[in-house]
């Protein structure tokens, strides 16, 4: 996979591109990168890239002739091209493994008010927001959006860590130990040291159902409640026993 970055910053993406896990797809010929900067395609001697928004208020806005020129050279809007800003659809996993299923995929990040319509009108084939929260620069949405994508290419990250994290079946993962299995006054629970895989299982899927009921329930409408995981919401809804797995300040508001 390919993943070209439209900024008029490229220089905040590229620590991140030399970074870690994303260096060894990188080697492994995987998924590659390539920063582009917008400014680059300004016609006039300045490299003018923003202006004012025609019918009055703050702030400035991208002016269409360096992006236009910018995608295009980038092959949108045949290739699929993302455009990050918080007035989009929200994103989520769903939408980074259909992502990850593109040869191609261009990311263009705005800046200041955002970018000329006629450019979302033409070039874009995806307007995605990271989440109801406006951040100063789209570089960051983008990296977070590119994060997300680039993992599920295959080959990056192995099938097993991919299928057991959150929102592969639509429920938040379940907690997790490791060594010592006693920790100050407090025990692994039981079952996982028990050697019973079956069991284990068992007590993963509650654990992520309680997480998810605590956390996140409007998940829980997204996922199917016909067989086993319906019955066992239904047992952790009725009343959880004893040694029940516990989502951790589950009753608050976020604000610490
Ligand atoms: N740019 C600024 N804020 C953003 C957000 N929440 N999502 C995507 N792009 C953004």
């Amino acid at each position: 996979m390919n993943i070209k970055v439209l900024s008029l910053f490229p220089e905040i993406l590229e620590a991140y591109f030399s970074a870690s896990i994303m260096k060894r797809a990188v080697g492994k010929g995987l998924v590659s990168f390539e920063l582009v900067n917008i400014r680059d395609y300004a016609y006039d001697k300045h490299r003018k890239c923003d202006d004012e928004v025609f019918g009055g208020g703050a702030g400035m806005l991208l002016k269409p002739e360096p992006l236009d020129r910018a995608l295009a050279a980038a092959g949108s809007p045949e290739v699929r091209t993302v455009y990050v800003t918080p007035s989009g659809r929200l994103f989520n996993q769903a939408m980074a493994a259909d992502f990850a299923k593109e040869e191609n995929l261009v990311i263009l990040c705005g800046r200041y008010e955002g970018i000329d319509q006629r450019i979302i009108d033409t070039r874009v084939t995806d307007v995605v927001s990271i989440g109801d929260y406006v951040l100063s620069s789209g570089e960051v949405a983008a990296m977070v959006v590119i994060d997300a994508v680039y993992r599920l290419v295959p080959g990056v990250i192995s099938g097993e860590s991919l299928s057991e994290e959150s929102f592969s079946a639509g429920l938040l993962e379940y907690p997790q130990y490791t060594r010592p299995e006693e920790y100050g006054n407090m025990h692994v629970p039981e079952v996982l040291v028990s050697g019973n895989h079956a069991a284990i299982a068992r007590w993963r899927l509650r654990a992520s159902l309680i997480k998810t009921l605590a956390y996140r329930p409007e998940l829980l409408q997204t996922i199917d409640l016909t067989g086993e995981i319906g019955r066992l919401l239904k047992e952790v809804i009725d009343g959880g026993g004893e040694n029940e797995p516990r989502a951790a300040n589950s009753g608050g508001t976020g604000k610490n």
